[in-house]
């Protein structure tokens, strides 16, 4: 948990004093228990909120100008509202600007602002830094305009703002499970009606344990572009055939032979298979949870890794040196990566008095697999973005 008292002294000492009052707000970040690269193909996913994620110390301007500063990065951002292009050398801070761009285009009524970030998830570990960074800087400005904006469309101005302003086309997971996912409870999304429900998270005696493979996610967003546009491909070769399905996602297993036939191509076929097999194996998971099985939904949690890994390709060395380490646990009842891959981190359901020998045989095995040091974290379902309340007059 970060400091908020420092946190808010650091803010005091780095910008000049105005009569405006000072806010804090959070956003978190997220781990997805299953549903994987499904989101971008109107499919489900199934993520939980964490309780680490972007803190924002906010006070408005009136002079129309935003001044940011975080206490992760040396760099400071100072830009006009008149001059909100993205700009490489702004770095991190394109994406508090985008959210600022995409808030100004909605008419929502902003004057300028002294921002201080404080991030806690570690960046490109695939816990969603950035749909953290960018819900909180929106839900914030929002907060401070008066502006009634629902959470689910600050989600969709986020994705936006991460689609045309950063150049990622990523679906709307991210950011729906930062701005709407609720402590101890998981968020079931079809993303194609965006109908949510909120499903407890009764473990039984189990903990969710993410693992950093600590490797960095190098080339992450050219790879995923190229999965989504493989996916396009895919679907308009079944769509020539089969006018009436909308997206891979209104396939079933079922169809399999039929679509392998239409898409003709081993490989983009094997994209499609993935997100057919993993809707199946995320409703799947849904329904092990609500019924208290949670070895059946480690058995899918362990289907969904190898698909990704030889179906949808996008784990690697350390992912699958991880997942072979952590299958062979006793005690560990699922594992998969989680997020986008090429890197990043694994989730898995591990027995309580199963998780300090989870931890060391990993730890040992994946070291010597790779010689990288993992970092574990046990996770707590926590709130999605909200405001601490705090009497500061700044
Ligand atoms: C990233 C994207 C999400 C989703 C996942 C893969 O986290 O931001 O929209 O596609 O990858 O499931």
């Amino acid at each position: 948990m970060s400091n908020q008292q420092a946190l808010l002294e650091q803010f005091q000492v780095t910008f000049s004093p105005n009569d405006k009052k000072t806010r804090l707000f959070f956003a978190p970040g997220r781990v997805n228990l299953i549903g994987e690269h499904t989101d971008y193909n109107g499919g489900y996913v199934f993520p939980a909120a964490l309780t680490i994620g972007t803190y924002m110390v906010i006070r408005e301007r009136e002079d129309g100008m935003f001044h940011l500063a975080s206490t992760n990065f040396e760099q400071k951002i100072s830009f006009s509202i008149e001059e909100l292009s993205y700009k490489t050398e702004d770095d991190w801070g394109n994406y508090p600007k985008g959210i600022i761009r995409e808030l100004v285009d909605a008419h929502v009524s902003i004057k300028g602002a002294d921002i201080l970030f404080e991030g806690t998830i570690p960046n490109g570990a695939g816990l969603s830094s950035s749909a953290s960074i960018g819900m909180v800087t929106a839900f914030g400005l929002a907060a401070l305009a008066n502006a009634s904006i629902s959470r689910v469309e600050l989600a969709k101005l986020c994705q936006r703002m991460e689609n045309h302003f950063i150049g990622v086309n990523s679906g709307i997971m991210d950011q729906y499970a930062v701005g709407l996912c609720k402590e101890k409870h998981a968020i079931y999304l079809n993303t194609m009606t965006m109908h949510a429900e909120d499903v407890p998270l009764e473990l039984h005696g189990h903990k969710i344990v993410i693992t950093n493979t600590n490797k960095r996610r190098g080339l992450a967003d050219s790879k995923y572009n190229e999965r989504r546009a493989e996916c396009e491909e895919a679907l308009a070769r079944i769509q020539k055939e089969m006018p009436s399905v909308q997206t891979l996602s209104d396939l079933t297993e079922l169809e399999l032979p039929t679509i392998e036939n239409l898409i003709a191509d081993e490989c983009l076929f094997r994209r499609a298979k993935h997100v057919i097999t993993e809707n199946k194996r995320t409703n799947d998971a849904k329904e092990a949870l609500e019924a208290g099985d949670l070895q059946l939904f480690g058995q899918q949690m362990i289907g969904s890794h190898v698909s990704l890994r030889d179906d949808y390709e996008v784990t690697g060395k350390e992912l699958d040196s991880l997942f072979d380490a952590q299958r062979q646990v006793n005690g560990c009842v699922g594992t998969r990566m989680t997020g986008a891959g090429f890197g990043g981190c694994t989730v898995s359901l591990v027995k309580e008095e199963a998780v300090l020998a989870f931890q060391d045989e990993v730890k040992h095995k994946y070291e010597v697999e790779t010689g990288l040091v993992p970092t574990f974290y046990i996770c707590e379902a926590g709130n999605g973005v909200h405001e601490i309340q705090m009497e500061v007059q700044g």
